[in-house]
């Protein structure tokens, strides 16, 4: 016979275990089911000389067409008196200068300013290194110069925050240098230089930098900027670009060669980014290559990340210039093959090779043990894979142990994307480009791409993304929310996904072409968006292993019945320490139940931290005057036996550690 009473008892059991499953989110991560190994280059950066990402924006070089080679070769700068342009100056690629003469009269002014990017940002008690290469042109006594930095006023008075002298006492072309102190922060200065003689002088390659660049480098990087990049800890650093590795016409493609030597002799390149979208047009936006590929693969070095220089493979920007005269043909590609081969030498050779001697000459005599490279960016059709084919045959022979990454094209599917990964496989390429600048939707429902890729076949590189989403901002909450969502599917896939790096990084806010964008800066400050901090919490918790993490057995992806969740777990080898990331994209608070199984007798789980990026305000953003709207918050949390509970705010992304104690 029946006992009521137990079937009561069981029902009521029953019901309440069932609401309680319908409300909790019951998550599953076995600790010992240790995957795929996450790769140290998993989270990384992208940087191109867009938005005055470079000059104008890392590299920390002040003044503007500092060579007088932009093609009006006075653009950025104002003359007064008697100022003459000569063409026969000290360096070969860079022949322009300026002769100051005296106006014939001593109360007449002769003399130039330049206008710097957006103005010249200096900061009060800080020193400036100026420099210049000068000579008398004739066999006289000694010439001045006056060198002022200058506020310029509103109301129309200017004042001088610092002035120094220069005796200009050489007939031969040498570099003079003065280091400045201002006497006030001034985000928008110009630099104005006076001859202060009846002699005339010459001047060439004039220059100004903060002595406090990133680890003091002359010819150095802005260090608020670096200091950022670095703080990502990322682990791979892909440059130069992006289009401006292809040119517009290949004669404008980056040339790494042209990039090395002495700054002074780097020639000037055009950046297609001045006009490639004509309602941003920045008609004085240059290439100086002062940022060269030297500079990237010591910046690489410290901040930590493996170098990854991306070359162009023959063929033009095929958005801006797809006929076929633009692009080189197959049979003349011996001299882009041998860039690709020349660049594994200067970056890893003796330094007794050709290429190895000239790093060594710059200041760096032990390799910058290059791994990997790219050929191409985001290229298509037939004529891509025929000329990577070239590029991959003689890789593969001359130096069998780099590894070579091709491209999916621009888009994240579609004719293009299905025409090259067979072909990229067919190659046989190390690594897949994929780029992705998707709305929300996209994001929403991408988390589970990679789950079926193809495990033999080449590893993927998201080498650029990001989530243009349709909030009333750029740069806003919910889109890096969303990046996050999309990220779980990396991370769980990290068997195949080896490298993602978001993009663009860097945007001037008052020079930028294309957003969203990681980083925003003016001349004296920059701020972490949203997303800067998403890719900073997956690069910090990318732990070493992938583990199964299950909801009703199945990944969370936000797929349906899912509440809009996303997550993924790692192991982390070296501190002994689950990391869970769960990120809740709806709009309601969700209770979550996250299940450990697997542990030794003996182990068990410590009271841990969470990380939490939210915010209540999906439109919300970080700006340069107020930094810090969204910001990773840490708290302390306690755990019951092997279990964790929580209620989980709408749309927050949160990181889970637990460290294991035996
Ligand atoms: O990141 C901006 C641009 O987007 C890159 O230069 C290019 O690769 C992509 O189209």
């Amino acid at each position: 016979m029946m006992n009521y009473k137990l079937l009561i008892g069981t029902v009521v059991f029953v019901i309440a275990s069932n609401a309680m499953r319908s409300q909790t989110n019951e998550m599953y991560i076995n600790v010992t089911k240790k995957s795929a190994t996450v790769q140290p280059t998993m989270y990384g950066l992208f940087f191109e000389d867009i938005n005055y990402g470079a000059d104008g924006g890392l590299y920390a070089e002040l003044v503007k067409n500092r060579s007088f080679e932009f093609p009006q070769n006075l653009m950025a700068w104002k003359t007064f008196g008697k100022v003459d342009l000569l063409a026969d100056g000290p360096f070969e690629r860079n022949p322009h200068y300026v002769r100051l003469s005296y106006p014939e009269h001593e109360h007449k002014r002769t003399g130039l300013e330049n206008e710097g990017y957006f103005g010249i940002g200096l900061k009060k008690g800080e020193e400036y290194r100026f420099s210049v290469w000068a000579r008398l042109p004739e066999e006289t006594k000694a010439a001045k110069i006056r060198v002022e930095l200058v506020k310029p006023n509103s109301q129309g008075e200017e004042h001088a925050i610092a002035s120094q002298e220069i005796v200009i006492d050489s007939k031969e072309w040498k570099k003079y240098q003065i280091l400045m102190k201002p006497q006030i922060t001034e985000a928008k200065s110009i630099l104005r230089i006076f001859l202060a003689s009846q002699t005339p002088v010459d001047l060439e390659h004039i220059s100004l930098f903060p002595v406090d660049t990133w680890k003091g480098h002359e010819n150095g990087l802005r260090k608020d900027l670096v200091q950022a990049l670095a703080d990502i800890k990322p682990g791979i650093f892909r440059f130069p670009g992006g289009c401006i590795v292809e040119g517009t016409d290949l004669n404008t493609r980056y040339d790494w060669k042209k990039t090395i030597g002495p700054v002074e002799n780097r020639p000037l390149n055009e950046n297609r980014w001045h006009y490639t979208f004509q309602h941003r047009f920045y008609p004085d936006y240059y290439q100086s290559y002062g940022l060269g590929f030297y500079e990237f693969f010591v910046l690489s070095e410290e901040i930590g990340a493996e170098p990854l220089p991306v070359l162009s493979c023959g063929l033009a920007c095929q958005f801006q210039n797809n006929k076929p005269e633009a692009h080189v043909p197959v049979s003349d590609l011996g001299p882009y093959i041998q860039d690709a081969l020349d660049l594994i030498e200067f970056a890893n050779g003796d330094v007794q090779s050709t290429w190895g001697k000239i790093r060594a000459e710059m200041g760096h005599p032990e390799p910058f043990n290059l791994k990997v490279i790219a050929v191409g960016n985001e290229q298509w059709g037939p004529e891509y894979p025929e000329r990577l084919e070239a590029f991959v045959n003689a890789i593969r022979k001359t130096c069998p142990e780099i590894r070579i990454i091709g491209s999916s094209g621009p888009d994240s599917e579609g004719k293009q994307f299905d025409y090259l990964w067979p072909e990229m496989k067919r190659l046989n390429v190390d690594l897949v480009d994929e780029h992705f600048y998707r709305p929300e939707n996209w994001f929403l429902t991408q988390a589970g791409r990679y789950d079926n890729y193809d495990r033999k076949g080449p590893k993927v590189f998201a080498g650029e993304y990001a989530c243009h989403g349709k909030g009333k901002k750029w740069n806003h909450f919910h889109a890096s929310l969303l990046e996050a969502a999309f990220m779980t599917g990396l991370e769980r896939n990290a068997d195949i996904v080896h490298m993602a790096t978001y993009a663009p990084l860097l945007a001037h806010v008052e020079g930028w072409q294309w957003r969203p964008d990681m980083i925003w800066f003016d001349n004296l400050n920059c701020v972490r968006t949203a997303s800067y901090y998403v890719q900073q919490l997956y690069s910090h918790n990318k732990g070493s292993h992938v583990l199964s993490l299950t909801m009703n057995q199945k990944p969370v992806t936000g797929a349906e019945n899912q509440n809009g969740l996303f997550a993924s777990a790692v192991w982390e080898e070296e501190t002994n320490t689950v990391i869970v990331k769960v990120v809740n994209t709806s709009g309601e608070k969700q209770a979550i139940a996250l299940n450990f199984s697997g542990l030794k007798k003996r182990e068990i789980l410590k009271d841990g931290t969470c990380i939490r990026l939210h915010s209540d305000n999906s439109d919300a953003d970080n700006t340069l005057e107020q930094p810090s709207v969204i910001f990773p918050q840490e708290s302390r949390i306690s755990i019951d036996k092997n279990g964790f509970h929580t209620e989980l705010e709408a749309n927050t992304f949160a990181v889970y550690r637990f460290e294991v104690s035996d």
